[in-house]
């Protein structure tokens, strides 16, 4: 035997797992730069790669002393930056259970009972789209690679259908769609045609009516469920008709905002979507699912196949008649990586999932009437789902990276600033039932005096207290 006995490896790791999974984050730990990590490991152990090995134990310490510790608690409450995460323990547990199995999940040949469990999520998803049965998908890592392989059979479908137009392909968007939209473009060699936002900052069906009419190289247009920086879920219904009168292909990105669909007090806002030609949600944004996981969903699988599927001479006996993942996304080999969120659906059940989501919606709806009750801070937008948007008249930019950076380093809150048409502004982001809308409020009342008397002002306890 190569390796040996394995057993201590396997017990370190996986004790730690136990312990850890359970266990709060650390809202104080933090990202730290390569050299300071490359010179405290080199000091506690010199070299770790070496050719006879290290050992469980030391391997064990530099993950737990060093390197974990240098990473940013994502599930934290009080992390409220960026898309925070905040994934259930029975679905972190599950991962573990899904990285045991090592399950090949790109082909039903090798997966069928994981990739069947997988479809159960899909179904889930897709009918609260409002779609037929014989619609279909996989999970891939992230929005971002989902929304490349959605807008690549987007282009497909179209070069099948009336091939190359004759100014290129082009994707319709507005320039409140998510950074990797416009990525895919440019890996797919897509013009990205730019289409104005109405005063609501909703893509709408008449902006993108006359962009269509005025440019019939555009083959698909995307719309957001929910964009990330405000929360903005453009007017779905309209932008669908506008574009299928052209022949145009319908792609709403709902990688953060999508989990809305679950949550009564929210639906209204997606209305349309059962028309879309595809969809992608992130749950390792706000259904409750650890990295990496978006599904990626069709209407009409079929397409999606006919873009996807690889071909080879080793390849070629694998079974077609089945809906592959592989066949459906940029990617071959594949972990079965929505597994964990249907560990956690069949444990818990979806009416947690709508409760959970609408437990973010309604601290966000309270954090803006706070926002609003304030003489010193202006909210910017209503929220339509779950991210504030707000700035402090008299403050910069600076001012505020200051105060971001001092509550972050005390591991108080994480709330970074951003921009909102163009000027500085703050940011919320809540995707944690756990998510107080008292205690973020508490911390917003020191944005009340000068940035000098903000950053001078006495320390708040850690997160959550
Ligand atoms: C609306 C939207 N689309 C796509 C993405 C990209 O997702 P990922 O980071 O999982 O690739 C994000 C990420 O925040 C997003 O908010």
């Amino acid at each position: 035997m190569v390796w040996g006995d394995e057993s201590e490896a396997v017990a370190a790791a996986l004790e730690w797992a136990r312990a850890r999974t359970v266990r709060a984050s650390d809202p104080k730990t933090t990202a730290r730069p390569p050299e300071e990590l490359a010179e405290e490991v080199a000091e506690e152990v010199g070299e770790v790669i070496t050719p006879e090995g290290i050992g469980a134990q030391r391997a064990m310490q530099i993950f737990t002393e060093i390197l974990e510790p240098a990473t940013r608690s994502q599930d934290d409450p009080m992390n409220l930056a960026y898309i925070p995460a905040a994934p259930t323990r029975a679905s972190v547990a599950f991962d573990e259970a899904v990285a045991s199995a090592n399950i090949f999940g790109g082909l039903w040949e090798t997966g069928a009972g994981a990739i069947f469990a997988e479809n159960q999520v899909l179904t889930w998803i897709t009918d609260m789209l409002g779609w037929p049965r014989s619609s279909g998908g996989c999970f891939v890592s992230g929005g971002t690679a989902g929304n490349l392989s959605a807008i690549a059979a987007a282009r497909e479908s179209w070069r099948t259908r009336h091939g190359r137009p004759e100014g290129g392909f082009k994707l319709a968007c507005s320039s409140t769609a998510h950074s990797s939209v416009r990525s895919a473009a440019r890996l797919l060699d897509m013009e990205v045609v730019p289409i104005p936002v109405d005063e609501r900052d909703h893509l709408t069906g008449a902006a993108v009516a006359d962009a269509l009419a005025s440019d019939p190289s555009i083959v698909a247009v995307v719309a957001s469920a929910g964009s990330t920086n405000a929360g903005v879920v453009d007017d779905i219904d309209d932008v669908a008709d506008a574009a299928h009168a052209h022949g145009a292909w319908v792609h709403v990105d709902g990688a953060y905002g999508g989990a809305g669909l679950c949550a009564p007090s929210a639906q209204d806002r997606f209305r349309g979507v059962e028309k879309v030609d595809s969809f992608t949600v992130d749950p390792h944004k706000w259904l409750f699912a650890p990295y990496d996981c978006c599904a990626l969903v069709y209407r009409n699988p079929a397409q999606a196949l006919a873009t996807h599927s690889q071909h080879a001479e080793y390849l070629d006996n694998a079974e077609r008649g089945k809906q592959n993942p592989a066949d459906l996304a940029a990617h071959l080999t594949r972990r079965t990586r929505g597994l964990p969120l249907w560990y956690s659906l069949a444990v818990h059940g979806t009416d947690r999932y709508t409760q959970a989501v609408e437990m973010s919606l309604s601290t966000a709806r309270a954090v803006a009437a706070g926002i609003k009750e304030r003489s010193f801070l202006r909210l910017l937008r209503e929220p339509e789902l779950s991210i504030v948007v707000f700035d402090r008249p008299g403050w910069d930019w600076d001012d505020y990276v200051t105060w971001s950076n001092r509550l972050a380093r005390d591991g108080v809150i994480l709330c970074v600033p951003t921009r909102h048409k163009g000027a500085p502004a703050l940011r919320l982001a809540f995707v944690n039932p756990e998510t107080k809308a008292e205690h973020v409020l508490a911390i917003l009342d020191s944005l009340a005096g000068s940035p000098d008397e903000a950053n001078a002002s006495p320390k708040h306890g850690p997160a959550g207290a």
